[in-house]
């Protein structure tokens, strides 16, 4: 151990050697506008009094082209942001920590040190304070304070952030079903986001020869699970998830090939959504982005900001003409307690085309507000529906489910707009 970096040049000689190698597509010249059109949308949303989102600011970085004061000036909120929380002991959950950490560093910043507010902080340390004790819940608990989502967040920060971290926890593959359950099926986000944090680890060459057979073991069984959820038309387990299994599949060459995965069918089936509005969510468009551009979260080590181009102009989009006459549609809405049974409630409801499931909830609330009332919180997503008639989900135990009819929705109450007839239900669940 006296001299670790001559473990590191064999392993780099191994990388290079010719394998298999999936390939890393991404956008041509003529697919290009509709990455830039979703790298737009996420400056046009950003928003300097808003609790900023350090996933679009990840994404930005990423990107080839830029528009430098809108990036310069999220740098600065989220600095503001982190600082206040931290101050105020407010809600910084680790995962969140890990994507300020990267956010900050794809935008070469020292997130060791982050001055806002006539305070510095440590945000590094802060996160390996977090994920010490996640590990500790879990070892008490038998389940992390967050989920295993954002301890592959978390690894792979402290990774980038070259911090030894202790994975363990995510090379136990006993429960898979519980650590990447979602609702009842697999969670290919949380997969993607594990196998990159992993291929962090992995890179650095610092794990013991165990260990590093338990990290290529679990690599490639969460590579295999993530390609049993692929489509026919490529797309890996929802269209939201598709970008983050992209930059999974793209660093993980050692444990899948050309056969099992056409890079390009995927990329195309994500691009054709992008018209459709399904990025139009800003934390969506931010997932997806970086794969169109061939990128992985990996690259935010070692960008070249000086050499940054300032080439994305915002170009103010007129308003949308005012629609003088939204017609309106008919729609039910049922609501269940599915774990005890204490209460389910219906109601049919005449709401504008085009609102979405929070105006749905509103409507309701507004109508027969003894019967019916919910609560909301912020998250990166948009507002979640935390309880209804204050029955409210317990993380990692019980949650809101949302429905059409059977059909599980894929977005939330703030970006999912139900059609005329549709029949929302939301159905108290446990994990
Ligand atoms: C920005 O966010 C603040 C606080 O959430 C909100 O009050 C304001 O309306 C937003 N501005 C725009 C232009 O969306
Ligand atoms: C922290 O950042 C400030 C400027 O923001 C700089 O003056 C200082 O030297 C930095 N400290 C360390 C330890 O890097
Ligand atoms: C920072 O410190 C300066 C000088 O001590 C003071 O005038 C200013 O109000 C402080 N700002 C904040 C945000 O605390
Ligand atoms: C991590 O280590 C590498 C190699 O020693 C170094 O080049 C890099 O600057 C370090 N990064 C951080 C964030 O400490
Ligand atoms: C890593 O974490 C596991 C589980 O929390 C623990 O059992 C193990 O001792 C830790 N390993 C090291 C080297 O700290
Ligand atoms: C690709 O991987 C699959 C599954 O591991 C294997 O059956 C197949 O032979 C591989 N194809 C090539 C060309 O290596
Ligand atoms: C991959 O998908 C693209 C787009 O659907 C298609 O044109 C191409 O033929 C496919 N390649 C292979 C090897 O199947
Ligand atoms: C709006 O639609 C209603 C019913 O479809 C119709 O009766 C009314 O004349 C329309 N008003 C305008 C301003 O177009
Ligand atoms: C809603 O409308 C449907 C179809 O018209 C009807 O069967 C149902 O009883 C109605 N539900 C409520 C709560 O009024």
């Amino acid at each position: 151990m006296a001299h670790p970096g001559l473990l590191v040049i064999p392993l780099l000689i191994s990388l290079s050697l010719p394998g298999l190698h999936s390939e890393r597509c991404q956008v041509n010249e003529d697919q290009k506008p509709l990455e830039i059109r979703l790298l737009e949308l996420m400056i046009g949303s950003y928003n300097a009094t808003a609790t900023p989102n350090p996933s679009t600011l990840i994404a930005l970085r990423l990107a080839r082209e830029h528009n430098l004061e809108t990036e310069r000036s999220m740098v600065k909120r989220l600095k503001d942001d982190a600082v206040k929380r931290v101050q105020t002991s407010a809600d910084f959950s680790s995962g969140l920590v890990a994507l300020y950490v990267m956010a900050l560093q794809a935008s070469c910043e020292d997130p060791r040190n982050v001055s806002a507010l006539n305070t510095t902080i440590d945000l590094v340390q802060l996160l390996e304070e977090k994920y010490h004790q996640e590990l500790v819940n879990i070892d008490e608990q038998q389940q992390p304070l967050t989920n295993y989502y954002q301890l592959g967040l978390d690894i792979m920060a402290l990774c980038l952030q070259n911090v030894t971290v202790n994975v363990s926890i995510v090379l136990d593959t006993t429960c898979a079903d519980k650590k990447y359950g979602h609702g009842k099926g697999f969670s290919v986000d949380t997969a993607a986001v594990v196998v990159l944090g992993l291929t962090c680890v992995k890179k650095r060459g610092t794990l013991t020869s165990e260990e590093t057979v338990a990290v290529a073991d679990t690599l490639r069984s969460l590579v295999q699970k993530i390609l049993q959820e692929k489509k026919s038309d490529g797309v890996i387990g929802n269209i939201y998830s598709t970008g983050l299994a992209m930059q999974a599949l793209f660093v993980s060459g050692d444990y899948c090939n050309s056969s099992q995965w056409n890079c390009t069918q995927t990329l195309e089936t994500a691009l054709n959504a992008i018209p459709e509005g399904a990025f139009d969510n800003p934390m969506a468009a931010s997932q997806v982005t970086p794969s169109l551009g061939g990128r992985t979260y990996l690259e935010v080590k070692g960008l070249d900001c000086a050499n940054d181009q300032d080439n994305l102009p915002i170009i103010s989009t007129p308003a949308p003409p005012p629609v003088s006459n939204l017609s309106e549609i008919t729609v039910s809405l049922t609501v269940v307690d599915g774990v005890k049974n204490t209460f389910s409630y219906s109601i049919n409801l005449t709401v504008p085309e085009g609102c979405y499931f929070l105006d749905v909830l509103n409507e309701a609330q507004r109508l027969q507000p003894d019967k019916f009332s919910f609560t909301v919180k912020d998250s990166l997503w948009g507002p979640y529906l935390v309880s209804i008639n204050g029955l409210a989900a317990v993380n990692n135990e019980a949650y809101w489910q949302l429905k059409n009819g059977d059909i599980p929705l894929d977005q939330g109450i703030g970006s999912y707009k139900p059609a005329n007839g549709a029949k929302l239900v939301a159905i108290f669940t446990s994990l």
